[in-house]
């Protein structure tokens, strides 16, 4: 089908964390292949997995140390190209990551960049003399807090990084940059893959003329990620060049038949749009992260209208705006809403029914905790720079901090390690979140009302009802407060969803349909009247 992408619905794995097919300890490719039953039943249609090549795993995966092979502990190129064709067998898709902005500083291109100011790959980073007096060259931050530049004592100059600083940001205005770096995105098109999703795609390019970023009081960051470390991040992240870029890197994949799609991480407050380009013809699809802020139990329903008021008028048709719970970087949204399973369920019911391409983070759909892991000795390299800050602070920001927490392995069932590791003889990378003899998917998919089966039916009601992937969506107006409800309309069809973000029951009149969905099993209609249960919702056709 021309322009699936449109409609798909995303299942993001993370590597290392998803099954270990040979008892190592760390998840693998072949492990993926195994599973991949499983996610079609579930009813993903497309898999985005996070980075597999070659790295020293200093930022797992997101420090490049070779784009056309795989980490030896994933698995090796037959194994990646074995998972498309498995994929693909199964009617089913697959993006894999990309990172355009940087390498790791074990990069051949970095050894050889760093060795001296005359290298022929010298200008391929950013290179800088600094301002004296042990400065550097600009005040720009990097993403993660403090100094984007590091300074190496080889050529007496300063190297600039967005993210961590062993994760060297390439220099896009060298032409032989960009050239090298599509050619890594058509190595993998050529092979099949489906397309990618963009890492940190708004931090591309910096500023030509290397001016300061202005002041700012913030010293955390804000939901945008543009301001904060007393500054506004203005000349490091989101410059124009990159609206460009994200036109050219379309272009690039448009060349390819069948339709591949790319998904752009970009962030910053109002601006993000532009990546999608000024007629649809830039990066296909930006992943929003407004549900990824969400925290609490508290004025649900308000936050949950204004996000849907927001994407419905700045991401009205034909954009498409995004919708996920989760990701690799940030604390587990179950974690986030206090434990509470209905307020789960009902989240599910937003993101599978709304307008807009669900994203699930794996494990998000059995709702895994975020693992309550030190800050010392952590595994993950944000943590190393925030090991002083307590972990209650850090929970409270919600931001990069230790991203142990939202990584620990799949629960797949209640045996040792979860049935993460086969032979289980290497404990797993990082520890099983304590609750898996409960949360795990053989217990779930008994159970009724399970998270894990309020996803199946959703992702399956989604396949059978059109009105739900290419329909119009309203709000709707007259319910009581605590309740959000919309109407999805289209090819014939009307569904209408209404969800109680309260603990206590609801009932309002409204006209009667047939009940397609229920998150709680509870919810009935009564003549004339809707009711809901505390935390409930459910879908009715018209
Ligand atoms: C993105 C990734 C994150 C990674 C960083 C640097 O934010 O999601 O995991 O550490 O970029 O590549
Ligand atoms: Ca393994």
């Amino acid at each position: 089908m021309k322009d699936w992408w449109k409609e798909t619905t995303i299942y993001q794995i993370y590597p290392r964390s998803f099954y270990d097919s040979n008892g190592d300890g760390i998840g693998d490719l072949p492990g993926i292949i195994e599973k991949l039953d499983y996610i079609r039943d579930m009813g993903f249609e497309t898999i985005w997995l996070s980075p597999h090549y070659a790295s020293p795993q200093r930022d797992f995966g997101y420090d490049i140390t070779d784009y056309f092979s795989v980490a030896p502990e994933y698995g090796t190129t037959d194994d990646a190209l074995a998972l498309i064709d498995e994929v693909h067998s199964r009617d089913m898709k697959i993006v894999f990551d990309m990172i355009l902005n940087h390498t790791s500083d074990q990069h051949p291109w970095f050894l050889e960049s760093r060795s001296s100011k005359d290298n022929p790959r010298r200008d391929w980073y950013i290179w800088k003399k600094g301002k004296g007096g042990g400065k550097p060259p600009t005040n720009w931050a990097c993403l993660p807090g403090g100094s984007g530049w590091k300074y190496d004592s080889t050529t007496d100059e300063w190297f600039f990084h967005n993210f961590l600083d062993f994760q060297p940001d390439l220099n896009f205005r060298n032409p032989e940059v960009k050239q090298a770096m599509f050619e890594t995105m058509r190595y993998w098109l050529d092979r099949g893959v489906d397309g990618f999703r963009l890492d940190i795609f708004h931090s591309i390019f910096k500023d030509d003329q290397f001016r300061d970023n202005p002041f700012s009081w913030k010293y955390v960051p804000t939901s945008d990620f543009d301001e904060g470390y007393f500054q506004k991040l203005e000349y490091n992240i989101n410059r124009p060049e990159t609206f460009e870029l994200a036109r050219e890197v379309r272009a690039l994949i448009d060349e390819y038949e069948p339709d591949r799609f790319v998904v752009g991480e970009v962030f910053g407050k109002n601006v993000v749009k532009k990546y999608l380009g000024p007629n649809q013809d830039g990066l296909n699809l930006i992943l929003l992260f407004d549900l990824i802020e969400l925290q609490g139990n508290d004025k649900k329903s308000e936050e949950i209208r204004g996000i849907l008021n927001n994407y419905e008028t700045n991401y009205a048709t034909p954009y498409i705006p995004t919708y996920c719970l989760g990701n690799h970087d940030r604390r587990r949204y179950m974690s986030r809403i206090a434990g509470n399973a209905d307020l789960a369920r009902l989240l599910a019911l937003l993101q599978y029914t709304a307008r807009g391409v669900p994203i699930t983070y794996y494990g998000d759909e059995i709702g895994i905790p975020d693992g309550d892991l030190p800050h010392m000795g952590a595994k993950d390299a944000t943590a190393h720079k925030y090991w002083w800050l307590p972990p209650a602070v850090a929970r409270g920001l919600n931001l990069y901090v230790n991203r142990d927490g939202c990584r620990t392995p799949m629960q797949w069932n209640g045996e040792k390690n979860a049935g993460f590791s086969k032979e289980g003889d290497s404990e797993p990378w990082l520890p099983v979140h304590p609750d898996y003899r409960q949360c795990n998917v053989g217990f779930q998919r008994t159970q009724p009302f399970s998270l894990l089966n309020v996803h199946r039916e959703l992702l399956h009601l989604r396949k059978e009802m059109d009105c739900l992937r290419r329909g119009s969506m309203h709000l709707l107006e007259g319910v009581p407060e605590p309740v959000v409800a919309y109407s999805r309309k289209g090819q014939g069809q009307e569904l209408r969803i209404f969800m109680n973000f309260s603990p206590a029951p609801v009932r309002f009149s409204h006209s009667s349909g047939k009940l397609r969905f229920s998150t709680s099993g509870e919810t009935a209609l009564e003549d004339g009247y809707t009711k809901l249960g505390p935390w409930s919702g459910l879908v009715l056709e018209l």
